[in-house]
């Protein structure tokens, strides 16, 4: 079958998994991560009554379960029709990461929510995501027509700095699900806002100053740029709700809109970083480039 359905593929299961997270995020917002108290059968059955908490719990499973099932597929179409020997590697780690966020979800159900866990779970859904992402783009037609290969100029290096901010949104929205899951409390992840922030800035400065023309690193720079400062804004939107609304009986909606969309916005801010990364890596070379020389088709 022709590479441009298994790319339509990869952002169909990319989509999915977005989707998943809000499910995921909901169902934290929501206190419901103990409305069903068994696993992995849902009060002893496939399909329980979906009223209350049971609803975004035993949803947020059949979701899952979709997501686990559309990876499988992924790796096996991967494996029989993709010629780069990394990538069908990429396409069994995704499912290895699958299957393993699957059992934690499980445990943290099993043993009633313990922080560690929740936290693990919430940090692997984000890697996860950024992994069918990065296949998405591996396979994209974008990706086989190549670019030109520029030099890189500046000390740290570009490539670099472009793991610097990938790392550090990482440990970001690693801080941010320990303040979500109350392991502690938000101030850690105020200050790491402000690292994550100055780390995206600099690498974005740096490639629009030095690599203005280069369309394959300035427009991923560019989609960062704009939605790390939404992120920022969703953060004390989401912190500030939670303060309006810490002496309500129940979550109330407007604190569960920031947080839920806090959490999705905090996946698809590191998604763009990792692409940045790979472009950075892609085009941008630590030695000097013979001029106009392009990256090998499909590499
Ligand atoms: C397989 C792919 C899965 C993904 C990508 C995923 C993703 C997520 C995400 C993003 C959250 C929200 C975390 C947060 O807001 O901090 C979440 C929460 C949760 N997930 Fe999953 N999940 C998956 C599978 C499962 C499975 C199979 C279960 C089985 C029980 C499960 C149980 C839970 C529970 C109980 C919560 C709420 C945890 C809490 O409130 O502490 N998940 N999930
Ligand atoms: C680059 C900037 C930021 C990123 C990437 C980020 C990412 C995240 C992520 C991914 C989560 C949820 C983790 C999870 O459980 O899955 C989170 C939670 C949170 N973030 Fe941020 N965040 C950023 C900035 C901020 C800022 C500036 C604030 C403002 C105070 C903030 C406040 C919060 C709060 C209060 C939570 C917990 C939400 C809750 O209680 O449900 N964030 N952040």
């Amino acid at each position: 079958m022709a590479p441009v359905w298994l790319h339509r593929y990869a952002v169909l299961l990319a989509c999915c998994t977005l989707f998943l997270v809000v499910a995921g995020a909901l169902v934290t917002s929501h206190e419901a991560g103990l409305s069903v108290p068994d696993w992995p059968l849902s009060y002893g059955k496939l399909m329980p009554e979906m009223e209350g908490g049971i609803f975004y719990e035993h949803g947020h499973r059949m979701i899952a379960t979709t997501v686990g099932f559309l990876t499988i597929i992924l790796a096996v179409w991967l494996w029989r029709a993709e010629p780069r020997p990394w990538l069908k590697k990429l396409g069994w780690a995704a499912l290895g990461a699958v299957i393993f966020q699957g059992l934690l979800g499980g445990m943290t159900v099993i043993f009633m929510l313990p922080k560690p866990v929740s936290v693990s779970h919430a940090c692997l859904a984000q890697l996860f995501f950024s992994t069918i992402v990065a296949i998405s783009w591996f396979t994209s037609a974008a990706w086989r027509r190549g670019g030109t290969l520029v030099e890189d100029q500046g000390a740290p290096g570009l490539r670099s700095l472009a793991v610097a901010a990938s790392g550090s949104l990482f440990l970001q929205l690693a801080l941010g699900a320990a303040t979500r899951h109350k392991a502690f409390g938000v101030t850690p992840h105020v200050l790491g806002a402000v690292l994550a922030t100055g780390m995206v800035l600099w690498l974005i400065v740096r490639i629009l100053l030095r690599h203005g023309n280069h369309q394959g690193l300035v427009r991923p720079a560019l989609a960062l740029l704009a939605i790390t400062f939404s992120q920022v804004f969703l953060g004390v939107a989401a912190y500030m709700s939670r303060l309006a609304t810490a002496d309500a009986p129940q979550p109330m909606p407007v604190m569960i809109g920031f947080t839920v969309v806090h959490v999705a916005v905090g996946a698809l801010t590191l998604a763009t970083s990792v692409i940045v990364a790979i472009q950075v890596f892609r085009f941008v070379q630590p030695e000097p480039a013979v001029s106009g020389a392009r990256v090998p088709v499909a590499s």
